[in-house]
């Protein structure tokens, strides 16, 4: 039987060692604070108790699944695994030296991963001394649910463990898509305007929140509007990804932050975890009333819309990923209604460069420059289909 070891027993190493032992995978995970050890296995039981009652699964499966799981503090139960994946802090100093120790106490032939969000895996690689056995495994939350799963090779990974990785995560039921080593990789990059272009339609006094929310899900199919979403995920979380994003690719002003956004954080209006945010989530409050104005409600989504699909046809452009893995990852990854190189073939090439230009001509700000990938593309009359 193949072996995982997880390291970090949190949110995501827990959903990780789930999805490997319902494949079959006997299963290490490791964390060095006993307590939450304990509170993941708990909570882990919990979850197989909740698919029973669904009748998902049969008792006889939870309990063989529950089996092939062992919580563990000491890390010598690594020795004999096929596949180790690092979930814990990120921060890039603990996990040099957990990826010092890890290559201490495995095979020489073991694939090392993380699932870092946003650190460099060239960086993580370098502190291995074989690093073409170390890739990136970028899963979502909840890891159990979200079929997709970022593949990452860094400059120093092998081809052969790229192959093994993507084998390995398929047989666990995982839609893989490649992924170049940049920032944000496809979802986190190409989702950037979801949020930022929203938050500046706000600032810009346009709309308000109930009412961007509103056209980006009725008009645009979208499943959460952003504000909704942004206190879903925690303004703080989402506030340093854009952060960290707008960092790593040297001040870009695609990326830059909001005001808006930072002021909640510093506010503590964090979202539903903390009863307010661009929503207040206190008992008996109520939902503000957006504008539905259907003419208010396009310009909303086609402005952020196009933004979106910018976004994904510079991806395309820059060599990050294939077409039809930057449509998979933000359909499976980020459960968007459509892919957005398909949505831009559907309002047309000439369309997104004419919208794009136009913003660009109002602004003046490189944010809206459009990808020459669209404009080359439109001078050809091509379409990404
Ligand atoms: N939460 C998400 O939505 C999400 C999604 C994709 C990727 N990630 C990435 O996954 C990683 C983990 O995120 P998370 O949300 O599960 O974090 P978390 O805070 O829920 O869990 C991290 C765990 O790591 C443990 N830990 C810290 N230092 C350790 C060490 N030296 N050895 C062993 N265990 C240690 C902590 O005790 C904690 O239980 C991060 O790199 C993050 O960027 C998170």
């Amino acid at each position: 039987m193949l072996k995982l070891s997880v390291i970090g027993a949190g949110t995501m190493g827990i959903g990780i060692a789930q999805v490997a032992a319902t494949a079959g995978w006997d299963v290490v995970i490791h964390d060095i604070n006993n307590d939450t050890l304990e509170k993941s296995s708990v909570s882990l039981g919990k979850v197989m108790n909740r698919l029973v009652e669904k009748e998902k699964i049969n008792q006889a499966t939870a309990d063989k699944i529950l089996e092939r799981i062992n919580f563990t503090e000491d890390r010598q139960y690594f020795e004999d695994s096929d596949l180790v994946i690092e979930a814990i802090v990120e921060n890039m100093e603990i996990k040099k030296k957990v990826f010092e120790a890890i290559e201490k106490s495995v095979r020489k032939d073991t694939i090392i991963a993380s699932n870092t969000s946003s650190l460099s895996l060239a960086s993580i690689g370098s502190f291995l001394e074989n690093p073409s056995r170390f890739i990136g495994i970028h899963f979502f939350n909840p890891a159990p649910l979200m079929p997709l799963v970022e593949i990452i090779p860094a400059m120093q990974t092998a081809e052969e463990t790229t192959r093994q990785a993507k084998d390995w995560l398929n047989s666990w039921n995982k839609l893989t898509v490649l992924a170049k080593d940049t920032p944000g990789f496809i979802v986190n990059r190409v989702a950037r305007p979801f949020y930022g272009e929203s938050l500046r339609i706000y600032e810009e006094n346009i709309a308000d929140f109930a009412t961007i929310d509103w056209a980006m899900k009725e008009l645009g199919g979208f499943r959460m509007g952003p504000f909704e979403l942004m206190d879903f995920i925690g303004n703080d979380i989402n506030y340093v990804v854009t952060e960290t994003v707008f960092q790593s690719f040297f001040y870009d002003s695609r990326y830059r932050p909001s005001f808006t956004q930072k002021r909640m954080v510093e506010a503590g209006f964090l979202g539903r975890k903390s009863g307010q945010g661009y929503y207040d989530y206190s008992e008996g409050a109520n939902k503000p009333e957006s504008i539905r104005d259907e003419k208010l409600g396009n310009k909303i989504l086609y402005r952020t819309l196009v933004m979106l699909i910018n976004e994904a046809a510079d991806a395309l452009f820059l060599n990050i990923a294939s077409r039809e893995d930057i449509d998979t990852a933000m359909t499976k990854g980020v459960n968007y209604p459509k892919g957005l190189l398909k949505w831009a073939d559907e309002k047309g090439i000439g369309w997104c460069v004419e919208k794009l230009d136009g913003l660009y001509e109002e602004y003046r700000e490189d944010r809206y420059r459009c990808s020459p990938l669209l404009r080359r593309m439109n001078k050809g009359g091509n379409t990404f289909y």
